[in-house]
């Protein structure tokens, strides 16, 4: 079937990479670090090239896709691009009627709350993202030696946008179906799993260095609710895409308390947000896989010195992280760049991390 384990293509030898040489545990010439939503409205030539486009529209454009993930590689010299996307888009792509209304974020026009809501949802095929795998074709020269970084957005998150219809502070009409109908649930994330992986596999064959799991929204979840509604599924997705051999990172925002069972999982490298020192993190994941993150990006706001201070920080913890047993640090936001940070601060805060 269409989640059936992939022959990989031989990828682009990147050995010396900070990135994949951090998320693999081996020595790096210096720290590793890129920024969740480096590309994207903080960057004037962002605006400019999309001025006119609708986002989905410029995601299904493999030209301007490749522009923009360029655009904070050689601005910021940052060591990973990630691939200008959306976790939305293989909804999109097949057959999902929805929109990424600005200032808002998803909006599904029929959201999924039956069972045979779940039976309607489509499935994808590989060809359906051909502009999204033709893009990684091209990026994967344009970059010369920067990884790539594929990704999706996971299961559960994925769920909350078709149940909830948009963004939802609560996720309250998920959290009912996965309680009141764990058939109907779990049947509903086996069905965008296969989504998942099948967007990731796409990926992975046009040729992305490593990938990031986006769970943005599983620190809702209590532990209990993440091990039995939401671990089977994602683990599902690392398990499928592990014979490509590149780095899986898993992220989620308020994750603290999941940070173990999130690198149980199957990740190699664990995102962390601002609420926990990285050095607490590498206690609740455990040794033997790597940390990603957590400066605030609320912090971007403060000024050089308080910027200075708290990267200086997040280095010293991520180094005792460590010495602890984690297998190496990838310098991160704790989450996406928000929209008003000055790019220039980013810049900046590259320069730093690299020269620590
Ligand atoms: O990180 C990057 O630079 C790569 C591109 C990327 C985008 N979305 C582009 C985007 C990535 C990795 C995402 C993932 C994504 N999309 C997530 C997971 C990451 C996270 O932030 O937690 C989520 C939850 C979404 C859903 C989504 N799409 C939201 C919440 C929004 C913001 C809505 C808004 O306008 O405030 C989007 C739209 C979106 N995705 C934009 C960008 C650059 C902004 C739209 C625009 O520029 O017109």
């Amino acid at each position: 079937g269409m989640t059936g384990r992939a022959e990989y293509p031989a990828r682009r030898v990147l050995d010396d990479a900070p990135l994949l040489a951090a998320a693999n545990g081996r020595p790096v010439k210096h720290r590793p670090v890129w920024f969740m939503r480096q590309a994207g409205r903080s960057l004037p030539e962002y605006r400019k090239i999309r001025a006119g486009i609708g986002m989905l529209e410029s995601c299904f454009d493999p030209e301007l896709v490749c522009e923009i993930t360029m655009q904070p590689v050689r601005r910021h010299k940052v060591d990973a691009a990630i691939l200008f996307s959306d976790i939305v888009v293989p909804l999109k792509a097949a057959g999902v009627d929805l929109d990424i209304v600005a200032g808002v974020g998803p909006v599904v026009a029929n959201p999924v709350r039956s069972r045979a809501d779940v039976e309607t949802l489509p499935r994808l095929v590989p060809e359906e993202v051909g502009a999204v795998a033709q893009a990684v074709r091209l990026l994967t020269t344009e970059l010369g030696p920067t990884p790539l970084i594929g990704f999706a957005g996971a299961p559960f998150t994925l769920a909350s946008y078709l149940v909830e219809g948009g963004p939802s502070r609560n996720h309250e009409r998920t959290k009912a179906l996965m309680h009141a109908d764990p058939k109907t649930w779990h049947s509903l994330l086996g069905r965008i799993t296969d989504i998942t992986i099948a967007f990731l596999q796409a990926q992975l064959h046009a040729g992305v260095d490593a990938m990031q799991l986006f769970d943005s929204w599983a620190g809702a979840l209590s532990l209990a609710e993440y091990r039995e509604f939401v671990l089977p599924h994602s683990e599902r997705v690392f398990v499928e895409v592990e014979s490509a051999g590149v780095p899986r990172i898993h992220f989620g925002v308020g994750t603290g308390e999941l940070l173990g069972v999130m690198g149980e999982a199957g990740a190699d490298v664990v995102g962390v947000d601002w609420r926990i020192p990285l050095d607490e993190a590498a206690r609740r994941v455990g040794p033997g896989k790597a940390l990603q993150g957590n400066l605030d990006p609320a912090v971007l706001f403060a000024g050089w010195d308080a910027v200075e201070k708290q990267v200086r920080r997040i280095c010293r913890e991520a180094d005792a992280a460590i010495a602890a047993g984690s297998t190496g640090h990838i310098f991160n936001l704790g989450h996406g760049v928000l929209p008003e940070t000055d790019p220039a601060v980013l810049t900046d805060v590259v320069e730093l991390v690299h020269s620590l």
